[in-house]
């Protein structure tokens, strides 16, 4: 898989351990974002067994993920066109089977993302909730993870025990992180700090903080209309907030670890989990 110039594509996993803190919205809307400025993007829905994805951008999906791994389609056949361009690879919805990956399925994706030759810049992955076998590896095979939290003392310690899990079992040792659903700045700070001071203390590790999103009613809004907050309200605090956070990520330009897709594709493999 390269991007239109023959680059390397940038792959970004979007975690938080508990679920309903934003990952969905913040990955559907950080997809357009990116739009914006003009990279091409696909969302790999990787809540494999509760696809969420299609809902909160209003996608018909004839087939889903399933049907890969049943050898009946193609990943091209798959790939559903969202809005303003957004490429999207749905999940499906009431598989248990999904919700753990075996040796056949992982494999059956690497060949597929191989053979997939229509250019994209970013493979954004929202993962499902939870620290199940399938969280680990898309988080492990994906060169960048942005761990999602809010404010709520759950929340923080379900980012930490993720992060733990990544680091104990994976030795993974980087991880952005994003304050979402809070008041203010400064409320987006303490809650990183705390994360942060945690994940020093007991791991050894630094997080890197990125930004956070505010409490904005407009983004349930958005959820009800099935629109991405920053495609249905860009002026709005959150989609203002996010769009500086991916203006700045796209600056980034570190040598991203994990080196490529060639290691999504080698931690498909490899991944123990
Ligand atoms: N910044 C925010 N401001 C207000 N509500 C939010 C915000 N982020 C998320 N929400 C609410 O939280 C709900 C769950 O978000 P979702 O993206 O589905 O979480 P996850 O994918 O982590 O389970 C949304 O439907 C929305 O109502
Ligand atoms: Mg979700």
């Amino acid at each position: 898989m390269n991007t239109p110039e023959g680059k390397k594509v940038r792959t970004i996993a979007i975690a938080s351990g508990k679920g309903g803190v934003g990952k969905t919205n913040i990955t559907a809307s950080l997809a357009m974002a990116l739009r914006k400025l003009d990279k091409k993007v696909m969302i790999f829905d990787a809540d494999l067994g509760l696809s969420n994805i299609d809902v909160i951008l209003n996608l018909v999906t004839k087939y889903n993920i399933d049907h890969l791994f049943k050898g009946e389609k193609k990943l091209k056949d798959l790939i559903v066109e969202g809005p303003n361009g957004v490429k999207v690879l749905p999940a499906s919805s009431g598989i248990q089977e999904l919700t753990t990956l075996d040796e056949f399925q992982r494999l059956r994706l690497i060949e597929e993302f191989e053979a997939y030759d229509e250019g994209i810049d970013y493979l954004l992955i929202d993962t499902s909730s939870g620290i199940s076998s399938n969280v680990a590896f898309f988080c492990m095979a994906a060169q960048e993870t942005i761990i999602i939290t809010s404010a709520e003392p759950t929340a923080l310690t379900d980012a930490y025990a993720l992060i733990k899990v990544l680091f104990t079992k994976y030795q993974e040792k980087n991880f952005k992180v994003l304050v979402n659903n809070v008041q203010d700045k400064k409320e987006a700070v303490e809650i990183y700090n705390r994360l942060s001071t945690a994940a020093e203390r007991f791991l050894s590790i630094s997080l890197e903080y990125i930004g956070f999103v505010p409490h904005d009613n407009l983004v349930r809004k958005a959820v009800c209309q099935q629109r991405a907050f920053l495609d249905a309200y860009p002026d709005s605090a959150a989609a203002r907030s996010l769009t500086e956070i991916t203006e700045k990520l796209n600056n980034d330009k570190s040598e991203h670890v994990k080196g490529s897709l060639q290691f999504f594709l080698g931690g498909l493999i490899n991944s123990k989990c």
